[in-house]
């Protein structure tokens, strides 16, 4: 199997025949009203032709400055929060090594307000010769922008006149502080379009310019999502019909689950993606992630035997980046010798399988997501998926999946706190 799959075998207990029936109709309405651009946040669009739409030019644009950052500098320090980080996270953490410190080494920053965090990164860079891309759709985001003071000083400090041309910016086109200081300084700068929101922007320069600074095809990574744009539709009326069916039954909370710990931040992306998207009006179903099978031993006992509001969807990478047989030994003395000469992947697999078994007898339904392997083309592939996917659902729910207006609530308690002019 080449192409990435999604599987309900695992469902098929929780969902008959009719139920699927009924929603299908819905979902194929949903799906309808997604393409037909007519539906809730229609203005933040911009992110449905965007694999087809994506100049040659630009996708050069960005791996010329790519290799120019490389150049320059050995880290590249990524500033930014939510959907201006999330995506090239996910993307960079699925793609390096576990342990390769070669090529350019990305760093975050601006995702959080943690002193210790911004104090150790400073003291971190002293030494290192480092590039920032500031990313902020806004241009007025709290966090990043007090982490770009604050590593703005020090590359002032480390290169004087020359720091500006080490500065890249990604943010809106007109509006927002960041454009008016790019504008100002002269700073390289990339524009997000109006009509794509943040959680929907990794296959704009949000994600693509970190995603090929540190070294990754970002053209395969839009061939991927090129194919999924012409042919995903059947595996998202399959996700989205088996997830709101579920949620319909009292599962209000899904639990995406890898085997494969470099998936984490995919996970953290897609929480963002839909949590953000659905959770409004006092609905949607709750988006929760483990990596597998580490939180077996941790989460694995609430999932099996607590509260019954739980469906899993679980990431299967069919072929491993990597393989390890396990070793012979002698004597049997830690108890292994069953599966001695068997690949370290075939035994990931089983434990996969058997917590599937485990699970769905345990009532919390799976849905399987089969992934023949973790590279830029199906990274590209599953990001328009989830996208895609997620706008139908926000149709099936009745709430806008592009807007967030939950997300200003704390902000005004804050600026108040602060005495924030206004607030
Ligand atoms: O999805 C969204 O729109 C948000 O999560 C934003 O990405 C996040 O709040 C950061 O906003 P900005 O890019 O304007 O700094």
């Amino acid at each position: 199997m080449n192409e990435i799959k999604v599987n309900l075998e695992f469902c098929k207990n929780f969902i008959n025949e009719d139920e699927y029936e009924s929603i299908f109709n819905k979902v194929k309405s949903a799906l309808v009203l997604l393409e037909s651009k007519q539906g809730k946040g229609n203005d933040f669009l911009g992110w449905m032709d965007l694999p087809v739409n994506l100049k040659k030019e630009f996708l050069e644009d960005i791996a010329e400055t790519a290799e120019k950052i490389r150049n320059q500098s050995e880290v590249l320090v990524v500033i930014g929060i939510g959907g201006s980080y999330l995506g090239s996270k996910a993307v960079i953490d699925a793609l390096k090594g576990y342990f390769n410190t070669q090529g350019m080494e990305i760093l975050f920053m601006g995702n959080s307000i943690s002193s210790t965090y911004i104090s150790e990164m400073t003291e971190y860079l002293k030494d290192k010769d480092f590039s920032v891309n500031v990313i902020s759709k806004s241009g007025t985001t709290t966090e990043p922008a007090i982490a770009f003071r604050v590593i703005t000083k020090l590359l002032d400090e480390k290169y004087g006149e020359k720091s500006s041309e080490r500065i890249y910016v990604t943010t809106d086109a007109t509006s927002g502080a960041l454009r008016k200081i790019a504008i100002e300084k002269n700073y390289k700068s990339f524009v997000i379009s109006d009509d794509i929101g943040g959680r929907y922007s990794v296959l704009t320069a949000v994600g693509l310019l970190p995603i090929a600074a540190a070294g990754y095809d970002i053209f395969k990574l839009v061939e991927g999502a090129k194919n999924a744009y012409h042919h995903c539709n059947d595996n998202c009326i399959a996700y989205v019909s088996a997830r709101n069916i579920l949620y319909s039954k009292g599962k209000k909370i899904e639990i995406m689950a890898n085997y494969e710990p470099k998936l984490h931040f995919f996970t953290e992306w897609w929480k963002q993606l839909f949590g953000e998207s659905e959770g409004k009006e006092l609905k949607g179903i709750f988006p929760a992630g483990v990596d597998l099978t580490a939180d077996l031993h941790s989460m694995g006992q609430y999932i099996q035997e607590g509260e019954r509001i739980l469906f899993e969807t679980v990431l299967n990478v069919l072929t491993p980046n990597a393989d390890v047989l396990i070793p012979s030994l002698p004597d049997d003395v830690d108890g292994l010798r069953y599966i001695e000469g068997k690949s370290v992947n075939y035994v990931n697999q089983k434990a996969l399988e058997g917590t599937i078994q485990a699970h769905t007898d345990g009532s919390v339904p799976n849905i399987v997501i089969e992934i023949p392997v973790i590279d830029e083309f199906n990274l590209g592939y599953l990001i328009y998926f989830f996208e895609k996917s997620c706008g139908i659902s926000g149709h099936v729910l009745g709430v806008n999946p592009f807007n967030q207006p939950g997300v200003e609530m704390y902000k005004k308690n804050m600026f108040k706190l602060l005495g924030k002019p206004g607030f």
